[in-house]
């Protein structure tokens, strides 16, 4: 049986994806991989991969014999402000590097793309599935040049790529790696450790929010949903919930009543929040594939606080 490679696995999703595929198609089939180490902890086998070298990706492919690859590589939304560039040159050149390794070997391809792939110009609750992406951060631009060039690879060369709109992801086994909506798994380490938090975006500020668990089995599911049914295959909308910082923290408050929070808004990521959809339209991922979340805004709370307790 071939193998299934996670890039980037080290990081906020990929800890979790990695442990699901091991779960649902065994241990030695599943090969993370990061630019960093820290996955040799994980389930399944670890090996260190820079997606900036391309020879170094297509030589991991062939001699692991990688059929699927979810390719989750990259630089988040916030930090790709600090350094624009940088982080243009490597969404971009990791998913080209991947995108031709996975033409040369016949693989299938996952690559997430996010809210962030649209901008102010989009209608934002809600944001339907194919609509005007005129996105003002460089993660946004990264984010629909990476939904057409998996088009292009598709209709091109016949690739089997594959991807979902993510919305803000929450979870508890790593840390978010710099992104916009991380404000929404920090709150839940400091209500625990220090029962208060400061956040950098508005109270009011409404953005759409998925529990990882939904998020694992949305990619999975996606990744063995038959082709045919498929005409959005590369950038399906799909949502859980939707809150801002107050509702959040009021629901926090519910199973800690001691729990306070305040604001600094941090301008830069304020503005990028503002840009972005507060609710995704997801009929497509459902009518296509099937799709429906199992966890909203109650059940996540109790389940990030009581995984959080256990690890604290
Ligand atoms: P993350 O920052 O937690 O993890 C990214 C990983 O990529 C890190 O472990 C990092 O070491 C690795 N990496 C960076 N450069 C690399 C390189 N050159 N070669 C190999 N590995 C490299 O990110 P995440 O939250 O797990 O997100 C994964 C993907 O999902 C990204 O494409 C992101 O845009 C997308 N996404 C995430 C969210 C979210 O809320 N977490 C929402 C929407 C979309
Ligand atoms: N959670 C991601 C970010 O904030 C959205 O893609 O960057």
């Amino acid at each position: 049986m071939k193998r299934i490679l996670v890039t980037g696995a080290v990081g906020q999703i990929g800890t979790e994806l990695v442990t699901a595929l091991c779960e649902r198609f065994g241990h030695e089939r599943i090969l993370a991989a990061d630019i960093r180490g820290g996955g040799k902890n994980m389930p399944g086998q670890f090996v260190l991969l820079d997606c900036l070298d391309a020879d170094r990706v297509n030589q991991v492919v062939q001699k692991y014999d990688v059929g699927t690859i979810y390719h989750l590589a990259a630089i988040l939304s916030a930090t790709a402000e600090t350094k624009p560039l940088w982080a243009y040159h490597v969404n971009m050149q990791t998913l080209l590097h991947v995108l031709d390794a996975a033409h040369k070997f016949g693989c299938s391809l996952f690559v997430p793309s996010s809210i962030g792939a649209f901008g102010p110009g989009t209608p934002r609750d809600p944001t339907p599935q194919d609509t005007i992406q005129r996105p003002t951060t460089m993660y946004g631009i990264t984010k629909v040049a990476a939904e057409l060039l998996c088009d292009y690879y598709h209709t091109r060369y016949g690739v089997d790529t594959r991807g979902l709109r993510f919305p803000g992801l929450i979870s508890y086994s790593a840390m978010p790696g710099g992104g916009t909506t991380d404000y929404a798994v920090d709150i839940f380490h400091r209500a625990l450790r220090e029962g208060k938090y400061t956040c950098f975006l508005h109270e009011d500020t409404t953005l759409d929010m998925m529990y990882m668990p939904d998020a694992v089995r949305a990619a999975i599911e996606l990744m063995e949903a038959p082709a045919d049914l498929l005409h959005h295959r590369n950038a399906f909308n799909v949502t859980a919930m939707q809150f801002c910082p107050r509702e959040l923290a009021l629901e926090i408050q519910r199973h800690l009543p001691d729990f306070e929070i305040d604001y600094d808004v941090d301008p830069v990521r304020q503005a990028i929040a503002d840009s972005w959809p507060q609710r995704l339209d997801d009929s497509a991922a459902k009518t296509e594939w099937g799709w429906a979340p199992r966890y909203g805004l109650q059940e996540m709370v109790i389940d990030m606080l009581s995984q959080l307790r256990k690890r604290l």
